[in-house]
């Protein structure tokens, strides 16, 4: 019988070590390396044992295809690349409670109705509690198979005596095999049990939900580590005190990385948004000074949101730049451009930007809506508000057009608004487009400030002299 090898793994980092030591090589971590005992599976022979050999496939050699599996849930189809690939592993992570077991029982239950068999793991929940929840959602009829179970084995002999085309494990957190010394939670438990996982859905061809919880730093042992062994990681975000939540694709080998889906947790669980626009502009107010209506795009689809500012008197010595939803960096950007290209004086003042309704906005075409936002807080004048704003600041303070404008503007005209605030890109709307907006032109961003300005030195005016004043 060979000796059981046993090596040292940080549980932060997940890197190996030959001898315990307290501090980390890897990621500089103290306290972090946990002992893992792996028993050797054959003689420790150095030579390779009979067997078939590796077989190689012509490029241009006829493809075996795979049917994608849709689920019927359009948010989440979209989002996976158009369904679920056979073969294939998946991680959905999350922060505890966002909705993600919800979400996939959801899932299992729409495919069960389709006819595609399923099988739901919980390791957190016993079956009742699952049981519950799907009464709850609406899903107590379907033929989902519901186990309770946290020990690899009999996990993966409990699949291959049943067979299911998708497979959902909630959550590879809970999981361990008796093969590891290490305790359940541990990043060489999670490793290993993913690992296995992932085979087994690739030599059986079945499609492999993990679920794994994250916390906002990432610090939790686990799906960061499985991020590298799946095809594709979606994250389900969202604040909690509010209703929606937000899919996204992180990494994904079978489609784009940049879709979204819209997801509003109710009583019966998660409902899809079509249209997240409305949603995020909903109980928009009055048309008030220091917000803009930004008209951006997350992946192929056009959302709009709104943008706030203020941009208030320094109570403390250092001023405050804070930022939700947006990049701090790129704020300080549009501040500077401000201060050094219009004159605007940010000096003694704080500056708070918000992205209502809790998006995260990556896109630079966001830049001319906080700068509009920004300088209507300043000015304290309201932008007009039937009006969406977006384009991108370059340092020298231009404005330059972004990508597909058109989609912006047909999203920002099917949602009632009249006018766009934008770079000029020299082209004209086609006679049959019914989305064409009249566009408020800017071409550089001290024209935009002057414009604000001339609205907030006039004094009283009427609706038409201040539309004069935009429209020049
Ligand atoms: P859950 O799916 O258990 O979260 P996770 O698996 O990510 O930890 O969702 C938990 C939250 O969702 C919980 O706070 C209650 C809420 N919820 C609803 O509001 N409506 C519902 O129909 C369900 C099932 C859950
Ligand atoms: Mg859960």
């Amino acid at each position: 019988m060979p000796k059981p090898s046993s090596t040292f793994v940080c549980q932060s980092c997940g890197s190996v070590h030959s001898k315990w030591a307290g501090r980390c090589d890897g990621c500089g971590s103290w306290n972090t390396l946990v002992e893992e005992v792996r028993q050797a599976a054959s003689p420790a022979s150095p030579k390779r044992r009979g067997g078939r050999a590796m077989e190689f496939v012509a490029l241009d050699a006829e493809i075996k295809d795979m049917p994608r599996c849709i689920t019927g849930i359009a948010e989440f189809d979209r989002v996976a690349g158009g369904g679920l690939v056979p073969g294939s592993a998946l991680l959905v992570g999350g922060d505890p409670g966002i909705g993600k077991s919800t979400l996939l029982l959801q899932i299992t239950g729409q495919l069960a109705r389709a006819g595609v068999k399923t099988a739901y793991i919980s390791g957190e929940e016993s079956t009742g509690q699952v049981q519950r929840r799907a009464i709850r959602l609406g899903l107590s009829q379907e033929s989902i198979a519901l186990a309770s179970e946290t020990s690899l084995g009999p996990i993966i002999d409990g699949l291959m005596a049943n067979k299911p085309d998708v497979i959902i494990i909630d959550s590879i957190q809970t999981l361990w095999t008796d093969q590891l010394g290490a305790a359940p939670g541990t990043v060489a438990q999670v490793r290993a049990c993913a690992q296995e996982l992932t085979r087994y859905a690739k030599n059986q061809g079945a499609c492999i939900i993990l679920v794994g919880h994250v916390t906002k730093d990432g610090q939790i042992a686990g799906p960061r580590v499985v991020e590298h062994m799946v095809d594709a990681v979606l994250y389900f975000e969202g604040d909690r005190q509010q209703q929606f939540r937000i899919l996204r694709a992180h990494k994904n080998r079978f489609g784009p990385t940049d879709e979204i889906g819209v997801f509003e947790m109710g009583e019966k669980g998660l409902g899809e948004v079509p249209n997240p626009s409305a949603l995020f502009l909903d109980g928009r107010g009055d048309a008030a000074s220091g917000a803009s209506v930004f008209a951006g795009l997350e992946g192929t689809r056009p959302v709009l949101t709104e943008i706030q500012a203020l941009v208030a008197p320094a109570a403390f010595g250092t001023p405050r730049r804070a930022v939700v939803g947006w990049d701090n960096s790129r704020l300080a950007m549009v501040l500077a451009v401000l201060e050094a290209r219009c004159g605007v004086s940010f000096a003694g003042k704080d500056v708070y930007l918000n992205v209502a309704g809790g998006l995260r906005i990556n896109e630079p075409a966001a830049d001319l809506a906080v700068a509009a936002a920004i300088a209507s807080s300043v000015f304290d004048i309201a932008l007009p508000a039937d009006c969406v704003v977006f384009g991108e600041i370059s340092l020298s303070g231009d404005v330059r057009p972004v990508g597909r404008s058109d989609a912006r503007l047909k999203e920002a005209a099917k949602l009632g608004f009249n006018r766009a605030i934008c770079a000029h890109s020299g082209q004209k709307p086609g006679k049959n487009d019914n989305y064409a907006l009249p566009l408020i032109a800017i071409k550089t961003l001290p024209d935009l400030i002057r414009r604000v300005e001339a609205v907030a030195n006039s004094g009283k005016m009427t609706d038409s002299d201040v539309n004069r004043i935009w429209a020049a």
